[in-house]
């Protein structure tokens, strides 16, 4: 059995883990770190977890989850758990860690004191972390120690466009992504624009032009475009909106066909079929569907779906995840999963909620 600490237990990220670890065969959880609820049973915090055997939550002690853990999930806010990485890996180097929150995505430090406002404090990090966009770099993650896991925009935003950018068949400097976020986005730390009066019945743009994961998206469109053999330029024009649902991510980008490249909806399907092959959560669509947060509701499911507009010469491509499970706590189970030799799906098969 794996032995599997969460710090931030008692977030949303921190709870979905709790949710989606109980239905995992291979693995117990051990420690449960909150600060805020310690003492507290889980249930006292998440009432639905009443009769559930779990730990309590209990406060931080780095060097107990150190000696009593495999793999450790940081579920923290950004800029919290670059310490908590730093230290348990000097007093345990062969402990496993995934780090749900963006402390270990961005391989140029200088980059979270631009987008994060923070100073990261420990660079040497960043170059041995591991990208944990699944489907992408299975191989890789097999063998890590430290994995970043992707931000949820992130996941829903690389995935529908990897296929284009890995082949050329757009211009990589032409990206333009509207997305829709549900308010669980933001966690269970109460604030004004997540009030219910304020954000039901209610849709808005926020972070306009400076959206924290601009850097992450880029960076890993820039690493498939190399990969694929070209220049690595990429420019993303990125605007996400809050809209009243509790969970859900989508995404509606678009590109300019790159010059002389000539593709229709059937050859593209084809290319994205075969870019996925073999890879369970990726759904690519029939040409009569089109992704919707409900279709991929507490599953770890991304469905995508791509057109062609001859008219305009570009081309849309959508996708539809989960935030918190494809695009937080479920992908990074699917990542301790790999680093573990798990098959990829333990833990993970439950079928999304309609309605
Ligand atoms: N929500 C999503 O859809 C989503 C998706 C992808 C990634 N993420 C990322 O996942 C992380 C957690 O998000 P969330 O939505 O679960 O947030 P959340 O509901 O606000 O929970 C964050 C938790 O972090 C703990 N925490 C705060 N400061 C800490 C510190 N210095 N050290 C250790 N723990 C600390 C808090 O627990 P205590 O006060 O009880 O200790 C809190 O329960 C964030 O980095 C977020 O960006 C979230």
């Amino acid at each position: 059995m794996i032995r599997v600490g969460i710090v931030g237990a008692a977030g949303y990220a921190g709870g979905e883990l709790m949710r989606l670890l109980m239905g995992h065969e291979g693995a117990v959880l051990t420690k449960l770190v909150s600060r805020t609820h310690a003492g507290k049973s889980v249930s006292e915090v998440y009432p639905g977890f009443y009769r559930y055997d779990l730990p309590d939550f209990q406060e931080a002690s780095v060097s107990e989850l150190a000696d009593i853990c495999d793999a450790v999930f940081l579920a923290s806010p950004a800029g919290a758990a670059w310490p908590w990485i730093k230290e348990l890996t000097s007093l345990n180097p062969e402990i496993k860690i995934i780090d749900i929150g963006s402390d270990l995505r961005l391989k140029d430090a200088s980059l979270y004191e631009e987008w994060y406002g923070y100073t990261h404090g420990a660079p040497e990090l960043l170059s041995e972390a591991e990208y944990g966009l699944t489907e992408l770099h299975s191989a890789k993650i097999q063998d890590a120690r430290l994995v970043a896991n992707p931000g949820c925009y992130p996941t829903a935003t690389i995935l529908a466009l990897a296929p284009l950018i890995h082949f050329g068949l757009v211009r990589a400097d032409s990206l333009i992504v509207n997305a829709l976020s549900g308010v669980s986005g933001a966690g269970r730390t109460p604030g004004q624009g997540y009030h219910f009066p304020e954000c039901n019945e209610n849709a808005r743009a926020y972070g306009l032009l400076r959206h924290r994961h601009i850097p992450e998206i880029e960076q890993e469109l820039a690493a498939i475009s190399k990969a694929g053999g070209y220049d690595g330029t990429v420019s993303l024009s990125f605007t996400p909106h809050l809209v009243p649902l509790n969970r859900g991510i989508l995404v509606t980008g678009w590109a300019d066909l790159a010059s002389g490249v000539n593709v229709d909806i059937e050859s593209l399907r084809e290319t994205y079929e075969g870019f996925y092959e073999g890879k369970t959560f990726i759904r690519i669509l029939p040409p009569d569907q089109i992704p919707q947060t409900k279709a991929v509701l507490g599953s770890n499911y991304c469905d995508i779906s791509v057109r062609v507009d001859g008219r305009t010469k570009r081309v849309l491509v959508m996708s539809a995840i989960d935030n918190l499970v494809k695009g937080a706590a479920g992908q990074a189970i699917q990542n301790m999963n790999l680093m573990f030799g798990e098959p990829e799906d333990r833990g993970l098969k439950s079928a999304p909620i309609w309605p």
